[in-house]
């Protein structure tokens, strides 16, 4: 498996990803103009010329937030979401992150094993955050130094 960053090919098969996980997907185009906002990263992790997952980070300055990361249901526990995660951090660590957050809806199990697996800790809750179905957000971040 490897994780590069978004080709503009990539676009419809991370979009199907997008719509499968996600009740408020990002449209297609969306997906395609995040890789070239100021400060946005947008990555594929790619198996035998699959899309298999993908992640997009925002970055400002030494923080990064970690806006979405997503697996292909059939590929899930594989090890895909760590190495995204991963090589999302050392490429925002790079362009000089220290402080790695994001939100997570509380019953979201395997996405916060995941966070927690690369040290992320709970930081805050915020109530009522998400719609469709209505639930809190839990806070995660991680220092890298
Ligand atoms: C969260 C997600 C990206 C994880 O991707 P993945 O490729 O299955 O994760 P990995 O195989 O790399 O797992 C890494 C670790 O995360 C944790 N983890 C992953 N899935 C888990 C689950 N279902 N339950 C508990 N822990 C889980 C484990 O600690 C795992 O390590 P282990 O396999 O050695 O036990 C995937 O479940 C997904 O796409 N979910 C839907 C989209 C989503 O909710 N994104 C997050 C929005 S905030």
């Amino acid at each position: 498996m490897t994780v590069r960053g978004l080709e503009p090919e990539d676009v419809t098969a991370v979009y199907e990803i997008e719509r499968d996980c996600f009740g408020d997907p990002w449209m297609a185009d969306a997906l395609k103009q995040a890789a070239h906002e100021k400060g946005r990263s947008v990555f594929v992790a790619v198996e035998d010329g699959c899309i298999v997952g993908y992640g997009i980070i925002q970055q400002v300055l030494d923080e990064c937030e970690i806006l979405r990361i997503a697996v292909k249901t059939d590929f899930r526990r594989n090890g895909a979401g760590k190495m995204l995660l991963e090589e999302m951090i050392k490429a925002a660590f790079e362009k000089g992150a220290r402080i790695y957050y994001l939100e997570v809806r509380e019953s979201n199990t395997a996405a916060i094993g995941l966070y927690k697996k690369l040290k992320f800790t709970e930081s805050g809750m915020r109530n009522g955050y998400y719609s469709n179905p209505t639930e809190n957000a839990i806070l995660m971040s991680r220092a890298v130094t």
